[in-house]
């Protein structure tokens, strides 16, 4: 068995800033209530214009991840994205970055799991690595929310917290024993599927009826969440994902160097830091700059931390996330 490891990291992240304030054009909100409930300042949205689109963001962040690994994209073997925002219902945008890369015709697998889907996605890519079918594969979290979300009073309690981006990293093949990624954990409880969903362009409801229709009022086309429900359940299992990639280590909450936390709402990060006793040199947040980017989240934060040098050789790094499905999971990391 192979172990694998983090050779690259990069993310891209829309040019057009969306203050709080800004969002006051399209619905009754205020800084103060998006401040206090979820930590988030700002927030990027794709101008319309740009021409970026869920693959194209997350073409842009694999361009610089691969790079940095040292690799080009002939060097890439395989391709995991993950996004709940996809250009097209199908096919995923696994294909449309194999194309727009320019890369050989690969593999490309798309991943459905929402927040937590670039969990899913590195621990997938973990067992293609270590059973030694692919040598570096590149795994990607992208989101255009913007395009989907209800611009208006209605909508405000889901539409002020996302915001778009995308990341990368390349998985590669390694040989140092003790390194690279430990241990992936991954869970999922679809009785809560419709606590945070987007039900409307499926085939479940009758694309033709839907059609026919033609109702404005139909919101079943933008996402819906039970905001306090989500919140009670994301800090339970963001803990228990922690605690069982540490047990399965033999580690402590002492042993943590670096906790990287699905960008969700800052109040979950920080009641997780105070559970888990971690200094705040410990627990990278950048909700407050970039609101939630679902499967770029965790993807966009780890690149940060690592370019601004909180991450070194030898760290012990947790990766932890919960989200749509119900689903959870943790990455255990030693860098
Ligand atoms: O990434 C996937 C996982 N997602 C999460 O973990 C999110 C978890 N949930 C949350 O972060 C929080 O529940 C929210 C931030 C989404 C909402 O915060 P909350 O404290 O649960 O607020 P609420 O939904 O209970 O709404 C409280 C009040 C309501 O008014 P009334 O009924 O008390 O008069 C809302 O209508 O705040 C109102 N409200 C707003 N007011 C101003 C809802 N959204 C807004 C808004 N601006 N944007």
């Amino acid at each position: 068995m192979y172990n694998s490891k983090i050779t690259g990291l990069g993310y891209y992240v829309p040019d057009n800033v969306v203050t709080n304030d800004d969002l006051k054009q399209w619905m009754d909100t205020s800084d103060e209530w998006i401040q206090e409930r979820t930590g988030i300042k700002e927030r990027r949205w794709i101008d319309p214009k740009s021409g970026d689109t869920t693959a194209v963001m997350g073409a842009k962040a694999s361009k610089i991840a691969i790079e940095r690994a040292g690799l080009t994209k002939d060097d890439i073997d395989f391709i995991i994205f993950a996004t709940l925002s996809p250009d097209m219902y199908f096919p995923g945008g696994g294909v449309q970055i194999q194309d727009m890369l320019d890369m050989p015709t690969i593999g490309a697998l798309d991943i459905r799991n929402q927040c937590s889907g670039f969990i899913y996605s590195l621990s997938v890519a973990d067992q293609f690595i270590k059973t030694g079918m692919y040598k570096n594969i590149l795994v990607i979290g992208s989101e255009n929310h913007s395009g989907g979300l209800e611009k208006s009073t209605r909508g405000r309690g889901v539409t002020v917290i996302f915001g778009d981006g995308a990341g990368a990293a390349v998985l590669s093949r390694s040989e140092e024993a003790g390194k690279g990624i430990l241990s992936t954990h991954l869970h999922s409880e679809g009785k809560h599927a419709e606590e945070l969903a987007l039900m409307g362009p499926s085939t479940g409801r009758w694309v033709p009826e839907i059609m026919e229709a033609n109702d404005p009022d139909d919101v079943s086309y933008y996402p819906h969440m039970n905001g306090q429900f989500v919140f009670k359940h994301a800090v339970t299992r963001f803990s228990e994902a922690i605690v069982e990639g540490l047990q399965a280590n033999n580690l402590e909450k002492s042993d943590i160097d670096m906790l990287i936390p699905h960008q969700a709402n800052l109040r979950i990060a920080q009641f997780i830091q105070k559970k888990f006793q971690l200094t705040d040199d410990k627990v990278y947040n950048n909700i407050m700059k970039y609101g939630n980017t679902t499967a770029a989240s965790v993807i966009i934060a780890l690149t940060e931390a690592w370019e601004q040098d909180k991450i070194k050789e030898n760290d012990l790094v947790v990766l932890a996330a919960f989200g749509s499905g119900f689903t959870w999971g943790s990455v255990v990391i030693r860098w």
